[in-house]
């Protein structure tokens, strides 16, 4: 096996590895994913992309689908929905979720790497991700691969991944203290919560899960934008936004917000 081969092979059995711990507790988990204001931004931004696909057959792809936050929201759309993901954990969980629309063959679960599943060409009006391509041994070769499946005037949807300001230095000394207080508070509520409500959260090592998401190896926008252009997509835009991270109220949020650069991004593709 080459290098290359035997970091990938790492990558997915840490993905698994970690997953298999998050299932049973992801939601409670990620506050980043499921509050509020993420939850209603993320409902109205997918709204939005249902109107921009031309000709809607409703077929969608959510890879990295996990407990459902996508394709939860697809279902809802009226979308038939395949999901992939590479954890057995996850699939149980997004399998038992949507039990019925199982049974009434609108979601079809897939239990594999995204890197090894094939649907043939221009098969989906929508391909969604929403934090995943950090976790991929190669994101780009998959992104190209990806780009295949989804038809003309289809769109490809990426969302919660590191902005290029999350590692990037603030540009005050002001924002840098801001910034930093800001993200070093979160994990202090966000445990401080899980003590109140009792809930003991198991450690979990993301290292080699969340590859793309290092400061000395972070996800390239300027490569992903690249991927839009060469396989000759009509237009692809990305937008940054500020994230809240912590289940419990938190001060800094709003003046982090306010003075600091956004450290997420989506992107919004159509082919
Ligand atoms: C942070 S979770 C995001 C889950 C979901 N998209 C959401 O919005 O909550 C990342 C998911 O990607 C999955 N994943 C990681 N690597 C993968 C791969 N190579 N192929 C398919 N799924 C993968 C994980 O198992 C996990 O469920």
């Amino acid at each position: 096996m080459s290098e290359a081969e035997v970091l990938r092979e790492k990558i997915h059995e840490a993905n698994i590895a970690v997953h298999q711990v998050e299932a049973s507790y992801y939601n409670l988990f990620h506050p980043e994913v499921y509050s509020k204001q993420e939850q209603k931004r993320v409902t109205a931004t997918l709204s939005e992309i249902d109107g921009f696909v031309a000709d809607n057959q409703k077929r969608a792809l959510d890879f990295g689908a996990g407990t459902g936050n996508i394709t939860g929201k697809l279902l809802a759309l009226g979308y038939t929905v395949t999901a992939v993901d590479i954890s057995p954990a996850m699939c149980t969980a997004l399998q038992n979720k949507y039990q019925s629309y199982v049974k009434a063959h609108k979601l079809t679960v897939i239990n594999a790497p995204v890197e090894e599943v094939d649907f043939g060409v221009g098969k989906f009006d929508l391909i969604t991700c929403y934090s995943v391509l950090h976790h991929l041994p190669d994101y780009e070769e998959t992104l190209r691969r990806l780009c295949g499946f989804l038809k003309k005037g289809g769109i490809m949807f990426l969302d919660h991944e590191a902005s290029p300001f999350f590692w990037r230095p603030e540009p005050t000394m002001l924002t840098t203290l801001v910034k930093s207080m800001y993200f070093h508070s979160n994990p202090m509520l966000n445990s401080f919560y899980f003590q109140i409500i009792g809930f003991k959260a198991p450690p979990v090592d993301y290292s080699l899960s969340d590859y793309w998401f290092k400061r000395e190896h972070s996800l390239n926008h300027q490569r992903i934008q690249q991927i839009f252009k060469k396989e000759k997509f009509e237009s692809y835009t990305r937008t940054d936004y500020h994230l809240r991270e912590s289940w419990i109220f938190n001060p800094i949020y709003w003046v982090y917000r306010h003075i600091c650069r956004p450290e997420t991004s989506y992107w919004i593709a159509k082919k």
